[in-house]
C-alpha cells in the first residue's frame, strides 16, 4: 500500500521556458512537482488494481472516497413530500426524501422494524413513514411514530436509522459518508456558484468501475480519434467535425503539475500548416473529477466518475457559462443530443442510457465508414462503449502505457498516495478550497509560445463565481 507504481526521472530535455508570476511562483514551490519527465512503469498487479478500484466500507480506497461530497441526486429529483428516491453510492443502498419543511433526509435504505425498503413508503408530516407497519423517521433517522406500538411503552424512543449529512450545492444534492470531524467544505466547484440560466448538469450511469471511467475522461489523446467525425457532412452526434484544431493538430508534447488537489494538465498539439500549437489544458481534482477546456469563450466543462459500486459509476457532466451571456439553447441541445447526456439519449428515472452495451452502443458499420470514426452516434457514447467494453475492472496488468498515457498514470499515483495519506491520519488531496475557481484553458498561440505564461492565470482566476 502507498508503494510508488511509478519511478519518475527528470528529463534532460525539459523544456525551459516557464514564467510565472510571484503568486504562481509561490505556489509552485508549495504544491506543484513539475513533471515533464520520462517515466519506468511498473504495470499493476491484480493487487495494487483491487487497491486502487475497490471502494466499498473498509476497503482502503473506500476510506479515501469516504472523506469527500459525493454528488448523489439531481435537486429536481425531490420534491417535499414527493416520492422518496431509492439509489445506490458507493456501495450502500440509500433513500432521500425532502420532508414538508425542505429538509433533505438521507437515510439507510431499509426500515429498523423488519427491513422494508423505505422508497415504498409515504413521505408526509416531516418524516418518511414505512408502509408495512407505519414507523416513521425524520430527516436525521430518528424514528419519531410507530402506528402498531402502544405510545405508553416509548419504543420509538430506541429507534435510530443510519443518517448522512448532505447539502443542495449547483442543483445537486451531495452526500458525505465519512467521519464528522474530518466533513470538508462545501462542494462549491465554480459551475455550483453560477446562476441555473448559465448552467447544465446531468448523470448518466456506467456498467463500468468508476477508476477506468476517470481514466477515460483525463486520457489526452483520444479525442481526435474515438471522437473524431470523418466527414464535413457529419452532425455533432459524430464528435469531432474534421475542421476542428483538436482534429487537424498532431500528437504533442504534455506537461503535469501535481497540485494539492491533484494535477493540472496541458498538452500542447502543433497545427505545423499554420505555424502555431493547440494548447488544451485540464484539472483533475481528487478523486473523481475532471475540469476540460473547450475552443469557445467562457466555458469550462467536466465531469465526476462516482463510484455507485465497483462495477457501476455515475457520471456526471456540467457544462456553464462563466460570462455574462446563458447557455444558449443550441447548447443545451447539444448536451442532451451532441454528447447523449441529456433526456434523449439517458432514461430520467433510471439514468440509464437508451442505448448500451445490449445495443452495441449503437454501432453502425455504414455510420463507420462514412460518417464517424466510432460509427457511434453520441460523444459520451462513444466514452461509455470503450469504457464499458473492456469489463467491469480492467484488467491493468496487460496494458502497455505510453508517453500520452502521463496523466493516467499520475491519477493512480495521486489515488495511491491518498490511500497513505488517509491511512496515516492525514486529509486527502482536493478536500480543501483550492479548487473552487479553477477553469480548463484552450488556445492556439504561435509555434513555440510559453503555454503556460498564457494560460496559468487564466486556469486559476482571481476572481470567479463564489468567490466574493
Ligand atoms: S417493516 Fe417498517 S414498520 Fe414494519
Ligand atoms: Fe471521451
Amino acid at each position: 500500500m502507498g508503494t510508488a507504481l511509478v519511478t519518475w526521472r527528470p528529463s534532460p530535455c525539459i523544456r525551459q521556458r516557464r514564467v510565472y508570476t510571484a503568486r504562481q511562483a509561490r505556489n509552485s514551490e508549495r504544491w506543484h512537482v513539475a513533471c515533464r519527465l520520462k517515466w519506468r512503469l511498473i504495470m499493476l498487479t491484480a493487487e495494487q488494481n483491487e487497491l486502487l478500484c475497490r471502494i466499498g466500507p473498509g476497503t482502503p480506497m473506500g476510506e479515501v472516497v469516504r472523506r469527500y461530497w459525493v454528488p448523489a441526486l439531481l435537486s429536481w429529483e425531490l420534491t417535499p413530500d414527493g416520492a422518496p428516491v431509492p439509489f445506490r453510492l458507493l456501495g450502500e443502498d440509500l433513500v432521500a426524501f425532502k420532508d414538508t419543511s425542505g429538509r433533505i433526509g438521507v437515510l439507510q435504505s431499509f426500515c429498523a422494524h423488519r427491513a422494508t425498503p423505505l422508497w415504498l413508503g409515504r413521505n408526509e408530516e416531516n418524516g418518511l413513514r414505512c408502509l408495512y407497519h407505519g414507523w416513521k423517521y425524520d430527516v436525521e433517522g430518528n424514528c419519531v411514530d410507530q402506528m402498531n406500538e402502544p405510545e405508553e411503552l416509548r419504543f420509538q424512543e430506541k429507534i435510530k436509522i443510519r443518517s448522512y449529512p448532505n447539502v443542495e450545492v449547483g442543483e445537486v444534492v451531495w452526500v458525505y459518508f465519512g467521519p464528522a470531524d474530518r466533513q470538508p467544505p462545501p462542494p462549491n466547484f465554480e459551475w455550483t456558484q453560477v446562476p441555473p440560466t448559465h448552467r447544465d448538469v446531468s448523470k448518466v450511469v456506467q456498467d463500468c468501475n468508476w477508476v477506468q471511467a476517470v481514466e477515460g475522461g483525463i486520457d489526452p489523446s483520444h479525442a481526435p480519434v474515438l471522437h473524431g467525425a470523418i466527414s464535413v457532412d457529419a452532425g455533432p452526434e459524430a464528435g469531432l467535425h474534421p475542421t476542428y484544431a483538436s482534429m487537424r493538430a498532431k500528437p504533442g508534447t504534455y506537461e503535469i503539475n501535481r497540485t494539492d488537489y491533484g494535477h493540472e494538465f496541458w498538452a500542447v498539439r502543433p497545427l505545423p500548416a499554420e505555424g502555431k500549437e493547440l494548447v488544451l489544458s485540464h484539472h483533475f481534482v481528487a478523486p473523481w473529477t475532471q475540469i476540460r477546456s473547450v475552443q469557445k469563450p467562457y466555458r469550462s466543462p467536466g465531469h465526476m466518475y462516482v463510484p455507485i459500486d465497483d462495477e457501476h459509476c455515475m457520471v456526471w457532466n456540467w457544462e456553464y457559462s462563466f460570462g455574462d451571456e446563458p447557455l444558449s439553447d443550441s447548447e443545451r441541445e447539444s448536451a442532451d443530443i451532441g454528447m447523449a447526456n441529456g433526456p434523449s439519449a439517458v432514461d430520467q428515472k433510471t439514468f440509464r442510457s437508451k442505448i448500451g452495451a445490449e445495443q452495441e452502443w449503437g454501432l453502425d458499420r455504414e455510420y463507420q465508414k462514412t460518417m464517424s470514426y466510432s460509427g457511434i452516434k453520441g460523444v459520451n457514447l462513444q466514452d461509455r462503449a470503450v469504457q464499458e467494453a473492456v469489463g467491469p475492472i480492467v484488467d491493468r496488468s496487460v496494458e502497455r502505457l505510453g508517453a500520452a498515457d502521463q496523466p493516467i498514470i499520475q491519477l493512480r499515483q495521486v489515488l495511491f498516495d491518498a490511500v497513505k495519506m488517509v491511512a496515516d491520519g492525514g486529509d486527502p488531496p482536493g478536500t480543501g478550497t483550492s479548487y473552487y475557481g479553477l477553469r480548463g484553458i484552450a488556445k492556439i498561440l504561435e509555434a513555440g509560445s510559453d503555454y503556460k505564461a498564457q494560460t496559468l492565470d487564466a486556469m486559476h482566476p482571481a476572481e470567479f463565481a463564489g468567490s466574493r
